[in-house]
This record gives structure tokens, sequence and C-alpha cells, in this order.
């Protein structure tokens, strides 16, 4: 018998798992009652199967071309001039955080700056900053945006004050134009955590095209995912160089992977001169930042390239999602306060936050677990408000104002799902038993 080559058995293998994805497409089945609703969940189709196994069966393993492509497709589908790919959101505020704290760029954060943002957060978005020994000054966010209130920004600078960091609150963009117009007169950097907002846009523009630094996260709960992943977007060299540097154990070479031939994709690898190391010492391995290693694996990225085409569509079930369940909690709006975008927000909603009020009758967990108990799954907003998480009891931090809305969090906020993977008859379900919890 012939040796099949290459091709034929790469060809035979990608055939079998889009009859492996159709298969398990029949097998799937909701029984209301039985079956879990899920908040979120990675969405795919045979086109992300393939693309993980062919890149798989090319075992290249580390980043290369398809992490390459990845970035050129996701900068521009944003309109941004440069992107880093890393292993997770969380990875990729703590690269943007250190690149503006590095001594490689213009005007670096120093230790004891101060830097706004809120105390109703997901943990990573807080985490670098204390990492880099900057001090977290926190205001309060709104009451039903749930994003940092811009009106309260300008009270909290102080001479030491050098960023605002923060979210776009499950999709929902922040006010951008008003937090702008602040750095801007401050001469203030701005990083806009967008893990949970991609492809939500403020005045026409994409979250995240605003500030010196947007991030990204593709686990598997998020608007597309690679199981794992996520990105930092820069429209600066100089900031993409540090950023890229800080991904990359620190190091001061910047030529992309697979580029580096014997003189370096820069072509003076072994013509730098730095203090204290020999003329012309290798630049791959001179180190410029305290750096780390953050990158994905290049098959993440084969299925973030594929994910990228899904995006509008994604992004119109959520929306769709979303004002279904809007629409069955505003029969009880004396009972909740529902999530409001701002005028010029176009939010690709995360999820649907809800406030149980302080009169409604029943509180947060009352109505939490009788969701649960019909198997539709509920979070809570993150860490509430994270000074009152065990582990933070102890950070050296600044409040100005009080915390008030953030502490309503804590007691009273919730969110239901609003994935592209909640079909009709799923929601349907919960809006029936969401009537049923009234009714009774
Ligand atoms: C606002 C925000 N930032 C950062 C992260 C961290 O992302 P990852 O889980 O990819 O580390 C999350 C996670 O869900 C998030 O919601």
């Amino acid at each position: 018998m012939r040796m099949r080559n290459e091709n034929e058995i790469r060809e035979d293998i990608l055939k079998m798992v889009v009859e492996l994805y159709n298969v398990r497409e029949i097998e799937k089945k909701f029984i209301p009652g039985e079956s879990k609703v899920n908040y979120a969940g990675r969405v795919f189709d045979e086109k992300e199967m393939v693309a993980v196994v062919d890149s798989a069966l090319d075992f290249w393993l580390t980043l290369g071309k398809k992490g390459k492509e990845f970035c050129e497709k996701f900068s521009s589908y944003l309109g941004m001039k440069n992107c880093l790919v890393t292993n997770s959101g969380s990875s990729s505020n703590l690269v943007a955080v250190s690149a503006l704290c590095s001594p490689t760029i213009k005007n670096p954060m120093k230790p004891g700056d101060e830097v706004i943002t809120t105390a109703m957060t997901f943990p990573t978005t807080l985490n670098p900053i204390i990492q880099n020994r900057l001090i977290p000054v926190f205001i309060d966010i709104e009451e039903d945006t749930y994003n940092i209130d811009a009106a309260k920004i300008e009270a909290a600078i102080t001479d030491k004050t050098r960023a605002i960091i923060f979210a776009h609150t499950l999709g929902n963009p922040a006010e951008m134009d008003k937090i702008m117009a602040i750095a801007k007169k401050h001469n203030l950097y701005v990083i806009e955590d967008t893990c949970d907002a991609l492809d939500s846009k403020y005045d026409g523009e994409y979250c995240g095209t605003y500030g010196d630094f947007s991030t990204y996260s593709f686990y598997a709960a998020h608007h597309m995912t690679m199981g794992e992943g996520g990105a930092v977007c820069t429209n600066s060299m100089e900031l993409y160089k540090a950023a890229l540097s800080i991904r990359d154990w620190g190091r001061a070479c910047f030529c992309q992977t697979g580029e580096a031939d014997q003189a370096g994709a820069c072509k003076n690898r072994f013509n730098f001169k730095f203090e204290g190391l020999p003329d012309g010492y290798d630049h791959k391995y001179v180190y410029n930042n305290i750096g780390y290693n953050l990158k994905p694996l290049d098959l993440q990225c084969a299925m973030g390239v594929e994910q990228i085409d899904k995006l509008p569509m994604f992004s119109e079930k959520r929306k769709h999602n979303f004002d279904v369940l809007y629409n069955c909690f505003k029969k009880y709006e004396d009972k909740f306060i529902l999530p409001r975008a701002l005028l010029k927000a176009e939010p690709s909603w995360f999820a649907i936050p809800l406030t149980v009020r302080a009169n409604a009758g029943f509180t947060k967990k009352d109505f939490v677990t009788f969701l649960e108990d019909k198997k539709i799954e509920t979070r809570m907003l993150f860490a509430g408000n994270i000074l009152r998480q065990p582990g933070y009891k102890n950070i050296e931090h600044k409040v100005v104002g009080d915390l008030k809305n953030t502490d309503q969090v804590v007691e009273r906020t919730f969110f239901l799902g609003v994935y592209p993977g909640m079909t009709e008859e799923k929601l349907e379900y919960i809006t029936t038993q969401v009537d049923a919890f009234f009714s009774n």
C-alpha cells in the first residue's frame, strides 16, 4: 500500500474534526429545568476546531505565524496601530501598567505615584497598580452604569496623580469624552480595561481606542475566545515597544519571533553597545526592563483568527439577548435598578447587571438562590468593593469621597448572562422563572 503523504493525512484528520463537531451539535439539547443555563461560554463552529487542530499538527507550538496574523487582524478590526497578544486579560493589564512604569519610555510612572481607579473592580484591573508599587486612589462608580464616575475624577487629582485606569463595566462604555478631556488637561495616562467591552462603542469609536493602552481578555466567557488569552493595543510605538519587552522577559530586542535571522530582523543584532556589556552583545540577550513571559501559544491565536470574523454576529446576539432580559426586568423596575447606557454609548453587553432595590421586599441572596435552584447561572459583579475582600485588607491606598454605590454593588448587585450561546428557549426559560418568582 502506498504511504499517504502529509497533506493527505492532514486533510483526513481535518475532515474528521468537522465530522466530530457536527456529531456534537446533534447531541446538544436544552431541557428546561434540567439543563444548566450558563451565564457564558465559548461559542464556535467547526472552523475554530479545524484551525486549532491544523495549528497543532504544524507543531510549531510557540507564538509564530498565527500570532502575527491575529495581531494584524485584531488591530485592523479596531483601527489601532499596534497589538500585542498575551496569555490572558490579567497579563494584558500587567503588561500595560508595567510598560507605563518602564524606564525605556519618556515619562514613566514611579513607585508612590497615584492612579485613579474604582474599588468596584475585577481584581486584575487593580493588581498591576499594586504590583508596580503605585498607589490606587479609589473613587465611586455610578449607580446604574456601574462605571467610574467621571464627575468625581478631578477631586481625586493631586500632584502625584499619573494615570486613570478603569474597566468599561460589563461592556457598558464609560464616559470617554469627559475622561479623556480630564486626562489631557492634567497630563495623565489612561488605560481602558476593555476585557468585557470588545466591540462596544462610545461616540462612534470602539472602546479601547481612546486611551494610551487598551487591554482585552479572550477567556472562554468573553466576547470572543482563545480558551485563555488576551491582547494589549496602543497607537504609540514607544509604548508598544515597552509592552513587548515586558511581555517577553524584559528583553530589549523587538524583532518578532521567527524574524530574527543571523543579523536579526533589524539587521543590528550584534551592533548595539550597552554600558556594562561587551561591544555588540547579542541584542536578544539584552534586558532593558524587568519583565515576564506572558505569551500565549500559536494555536490559541489560530482560534482567535477565526473568532474575530464572528464578532459582529456575536455582538448582535448579545444586544438582542440583553434587550429580551431588560424588557423582562423592566416589569419589575420597582424591585431592581436597571442598567443604563450613556447616550453616546453602544454597548456590546458582556452581561446584564441588576441591583435589587433596598425596599424590594427580598434580598439579592433570595433572588439569586431562586434562579440557581432553577439551574440559571448568576454571577456577582466581580469583587464588589475590593477593599472589603480578604486579600486587600492591608493594601496602601486612598479613597476620595464615599464609595456608596460601590458598597451597594457588594450588597445588592448580581448579573445574568447574555452571551451568544443563550438561545431563545433558554431566554424564555429565564423570563418564565423570573415571572414565577414574582407570581408566587
Ligand atoms: C474587567 C476585567 N479585566 C480583566 C479580566 C481578566 O481577564 P483574564 O481572565 O483573561 O485574565 C477580567 C476577567 O474576566 C475582567 O472582567
